[in-house]
């Protein structure tokens, strides 16, 4: 595992100033440094867009680039069929994460579409969950 696109979904580019109790502190700059830094080992593309159709077109437009896949899909979570169609067409192993505990928040947020088309999900430890989903990748291509 080389290559990891990094993506993010709607309103990810307003962290740091978004809910900071639920989502954190770091803005996305900081975030994607600080993921880039941790492992610079790898060669990591990052990628956010408030618009599914660019979340769709950039996925596939660095399919044959990555290795792996890590997503906060945002709202998309639970309503884009198309965003995890996506995910399942590149068959590429891919893991969801979340800053917040989405099974510990309004029911609405209950249900992932991308649960089962990801090898795994990390979910409500801010930051560390995409740290979580990157190592999970790693660990996975040891095996
Ligand atoms: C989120 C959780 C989603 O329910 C929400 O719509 C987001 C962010 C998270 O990272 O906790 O925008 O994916």
């Amino acid at each position: 595992m080389k290559n990891v696109m990094i993506v993010n979904g709607p309103n990810l580019n307003l962290l740091g100033e978004r809910d900071v109790l639920v989502y954190g502190e770091m803005t996305l700059l900081e975030l994607n440094s600080f993921l880039i830094k941790k492992f610079s080992n790898l060669e990591i593309r990052t990628f956010q867009s408030n618009h599914e159709g660019q979340l769709i077109d950039w996925i596939q437009e660095n399919r044959n680039w990555a290795d792996g896949l890590v997503i906060n899909p945002a709202g998309y979570t639970h309503t884009s069929i198309a965003l995890r169609d996506t995910v399942e067409a590149i068959r590429i192993p891919s893991v969801e994460v979340h800053l917040s505990n989405i099974k510990n928040r309004e029911p609405f947020r209950m249900n992932s579409f991308f649960s089962d088309v990801c090898v795994a999900s990390f979910m409500g430890k801010k930051e560390l969950s995409y740290v979580d989903g990157i190592n999970f990748l790693l660990e996975l291509e040891s095996k």
